[in-house]
């Protein structure tokens, strides 16, 4: 049985109803702890209230449900997409993709609970650019390494914020279940991304690769530069974006890998299947000596 069929496995043996197995909601107060809050090192927040943190806090997490909410619209859509013109609708990686429309459908539903439960008042400044996104998601789903990409990152920041907020005794305890359940099921479509990432490289059209190594580094570096929470929670770099940033295969195998860490590997066994462009050895040596950017540069 092949990594793709074990997922499905995996995604059948336990099939989570959030209405059903999730049915609590969130406290009152505040939802995540001080130090995990965006504004927590800087001078204003110790003159801030309990009613004003508890507010901050509500808003944070309600900003980071809705756009996981709508992220996953645009990885349903372009799964869905990638269905209507396949040649084989029995092949694994078309079932496993069923799967994962599902369990992103459930997530959703969850994240619009939530979100109700949350009632943010704040506006999201960036939302008058939905009508240029909009224009652009559909070019960018319609291109398999890009999509595949784009989940890759797109799953994994949030991926390591929720890890943080489930670590911590003081989030709300229903927030860590939330958090808990999704990261078990990200887990998965983690896995499926850089399982069928090679292939979908090494058959990409000259634009997807455009794509993934000069405007998804862009999109998802870019999202979470901006996200002050992002920025200071991200410990490492997610692999999705270290993905997306390596430009030849090997920049990745030389670097040393975090702790614990083999995503790194996969992620240069993906790169693999693309032709670098030849560069001069001592261009090459010098971006393999650079340092990894941390989350804070710019
Ligand atoms: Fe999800
Ligand atoms: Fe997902």
């Amino acid at each position: 049985m092949g990594v793709i069929d074990r997922l499905s496995t995996a995604s059948l043996r336990r099939v989570i109803d959030p209405d059903v197995d999730l049915p609590g909601k969130v406290g009152n107060g505040q939802v995540l702890p001080d130090e995990l809050l965006a504004m927590h090192e800087l001078a204003e927040f110790a003159d801030l209230s309990s009613e004003q943190r508890a507010r901050l806090s509500r808003e944070e997490v309600a900003s980071i449900v809705e756009a996981g909410l709508r992220f996953e619209a645009v990885l349903m859509a372009g799964f869905a997409l990638d269905l209507v013109d396949h040649p084989d609708l029995t092949h694994p990686e078309v079932v496993y993709a069923l799967h994962e429309i599902g369990e992103e459908t459930r997530h959703s539903r969850l994240f619009s609970r939530l979100l109700g439960q949350l009632a943010p008042t704040a506006q999201n400044p960036l939302a008058r650019f939905r009508p240029i996104e909009m224009r652009l998601i559909p070019h960018l789903i319609r291109r398999p390494a890009t999509l595949d990409v784009l989940v890759l990152g797109g799953e994994e920041i949030p991926d390591l914020l929720q890890k943080r907020a489930c670590e911590h005794p003081d989030t709300d305890p229903f927030l860590r279940q939330v958090n808990r359940y999704h990261r078990a099921e990200e887990a998965r479509h983690l896995s499926f991304a850089r399982a069928v990432l090679p292939q979908r490289l090494s058959s990409a059209g000259a634009f997807d690769r455009f794509l993934v190594r000069h405007v998804v580094p862009r999109i998802i570096w870019g999202d979470v530069r901006h996200d002050r929470t992002s920025r200071r929670l991200l410990h490492r770099r997610p692999s999705g974006v270290r993905h997306v940033e390596a430009r030849q295969p090997h920049a990745l195998e030389d670097r040393a890998p975090a702790r614990g860490d083999t995503a790194h590997r996969d992620d240069a066994a993906a790169l693999r299947g693309v032709p670098a462009r030849p560069r001069p050895e001592g261009v090459a040596a010098t971006r393999r000596r650079r340092p990894p950017r941390g989350p804070d540069t710019p």
